[in-house]
């Protein structure tokens, strides 16, 4: 049987509560004693009823929407010579108030929801420490900047509980663009994300032709809550497909509203900081172009699209265009990214309301052509390629195996087969992999000598999308080959993260300068601490 087929009658059982969630909200019960949060009542615990978990969850309206946009907090900078960037973020529990009279025990950088914003300059000297007062340990990683590998927050530089670190960088003269910085301990990312540690880091160029036009930042982060205010722990579901709570926040509000420029025009960076969800982002009636991804601005702007797709962990920077005074809202459409066990696609969601009730009519506006010139790429000296895969362990085995055989049988699966298949919490059986293996702290996968510009092709051998990441760089995506059709990329742009949709081929041409160790990984972070990923040694 095929582990698809499996999972699909699997989440027909009887099964099912527990799949979706009962027991991991009984789990941070104790959790939260433990941290030290407010006693709370016991969640309805009907192991029972399919339905239990939809009752538990808090209402979409339970954090006010509506409430106005407000950019995130910046982190304050203590240096006094120009050039450089010096701050502390402490990674703490913390209480925050989502839902009116209730306190949410999150984690938090510097008590913020999400993370502080890092307001960089290209050029700048930075020296960023932290405090890890987690009872767990930490990292933090620079998402997409080339920080050396050593300063990058990698699963082998740990910082234990307690303990601090000063991570120190350079931010090169034609680095741009909107970056981010999330925890990367062993295992544990998601779950440290999910709770609430994420930021962005803006690097703004010396110069830029559109600095005239206002510029957002949309930090949106993804949130499961209980009715009672709590951050449950991840359930089976959850650690196949990606967690995806029912609340996507925009600088950590609920559908806030903006009330839109009178010029009629204004530049978004937008940052998916979620651990899973696909932002497949649309404001209809209105007109989106697109001005950079990941690495900064594109050669040349994309105009007229009607939605952009930004992948767990990517970066867009739009020009929204008013088309007159009417309202109008920013909303993830639906995405069907190919979910194990029979959960739901990824449903539409509100992100934020728009008014653009003060917008005259914008003049006319030459964009600059191009946007950012791209030399012509070196030639690749070598070739690689990462399978990503998925896999049912049978090691686990006489468990698996019994928990199958129950599945099949006419009852169905009980709570004890569905508990035998998780460890620690986790899916046992589950595997996903690159080129055939789960991760490996000790294991170097790949290696590129330094300066080498490299053709890497990346598959998804597997019937669900996996966005590829790579640190400490920024790649070309030069085509994409699915269902016996190949597309050379319609414009130059750089990547840290590229989506693969299922059994999709994409090549890349990238390049590593500096030696040391870089991750490879799915950037859905329970793929990602389930073993979905690789190191890659640059010599
Ligand atoms: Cu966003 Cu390995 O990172
Ligand atoms: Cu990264
Ligand atoms: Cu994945």
């Amino acid at each position: 049987m095929r582990r698809r087929d499996f999972l699909t009658s699997l989440a027909g059982s009887a099964g099912l509560a527990l799949a979706t969630g009962v027991r991991p909200a009984l789990g941070m019960e104790h959790m939260h004693h433990a941290a030290g949060g407010a006693p709370s009542p016991q969640p309805p615990h009907d192991p029972s009823a399919a339905g239990a978990r939809k009752g538990s969850l808090a209402a979409s309206d339970a954090i006010p929407p509506g409430r106005p946009f407000a950019a995130p907090a910046t982190l304050g900078n203590t240096a006094a010579q120009p050039g450089m960037f010096r701050a502390t973020l402490v990674a703490a529990p913390a209480k925050i108030e989502l839902i009116p009279g209730v306190m949410t025990q999150a984690w938090a950088y510097n008590g913020q929801f999400p993370g502080p914003l890092i307001d960089l300059q290209a050029g700048d000297a930075v020296e960023i420490t932290l405090e890890n007062r987690l009872p767990e340990p930490t990292t933090i990683h620079w998402h997409g900047l080339p920080v050396p590998p050593d300063q990058d927050g990698n699963p082998d530089a740990a910082v234990a509980p307690g303990a601090s670190h000063t991570y120190r960088f350079h931010i090169p003269d034609d680095v741009e663009g909107l970056y981010w910085y999330h925890p990367h301990p062993h295992g544990r990312s998601g779950e440290q994300v999910y709770r609430g540690l994420a930021g962005a880091i803006r690097v703004r160029a010396r110069q830029d032709a559109l600095s005239a036009i206002p510029e957002r930042i949309l930090a949106i982060t993804d949130l499961r809550l209980t009715a009672l205010g709590m951050i449950p722990e991840n359930d089976m579901m959850d650690w196949m497909n990606g967690r995806e709570g029912q609340f996507a926040l925009v600088n950590g509000l609920n559908r806030p509203t903006l009330p839109f420029d009178a010029l009629g025009r204004e530049r978004w960076h937008i940052l998916n900081a979620t651990n899973a969800r696909y932002l497949r982002l649309a404001l209809p009636g209105h007109d989106l172009t697109l001005l950079g991804t990941d690495g900064g601005r594109i050669e040349q702007a994309q105009t007229g699209l009607s939605e952009i797709l930004v992948a767990p962990a990517q970066r867009v920077e739009l020009l929204v265009t008013a088309a007159g005074g009417r309202g109008g809202a920013l909303v993830a459409e639906t995405y069907a990214r190919g979910k194990m066990g029979g959960a739901s696609e990824t449903s539409a969601i509100p992100l934020m309301q728009v008014d653009f009730s003060a917008v005259r009519q914008p003049r006319p506006l030459s964009l600059p052509q191009p946007l950012r010139p791209f030399q012509a790429l070196p030639k690749a000296s070598a070739r690689k390629r990462v399978v990503m895969s998925e896999g049912m362990s049978m090691a686990h085995g006489s468990h698996g195996a019994q928990a199958m055989e129950h599945t099949m049988s006419p009852g169905g699966m009980g709570m004890t087969d569905m508990k035998s298949m998780m460890t620690d919490g986790r899916p046992s059986m589950m595997q996903f992999m690159l080129n055939g293996k789960t991760f490996d702290m000790r294991r170097v996968d790949l290696s590129s000598p330094t300066g080498a510009w490299e053709d890497w092709e990346i598959v998804n051998d597997s019937d669900m999308d996996h966005p590829f990441h790579i640190h400490g760089t920024q790649f070309a995506v030069l085509e994409r080959m699915i269902n016996g059709r190949t597309a050379r990329e319609p414009f130059r742009a750089w990547y840290d993260t590229v989506n693969l949709k299922a059994r999709e081929t994409v090549r890349i041409r990238i390049m590593q300068a500096a030696k040391g160790i870089r991750m490879f990984h799915c950037h859905i972070l329970e793929h990602e601490d389930l073993g979905m990923m690789g190191r890659l040694e640059v010599i």
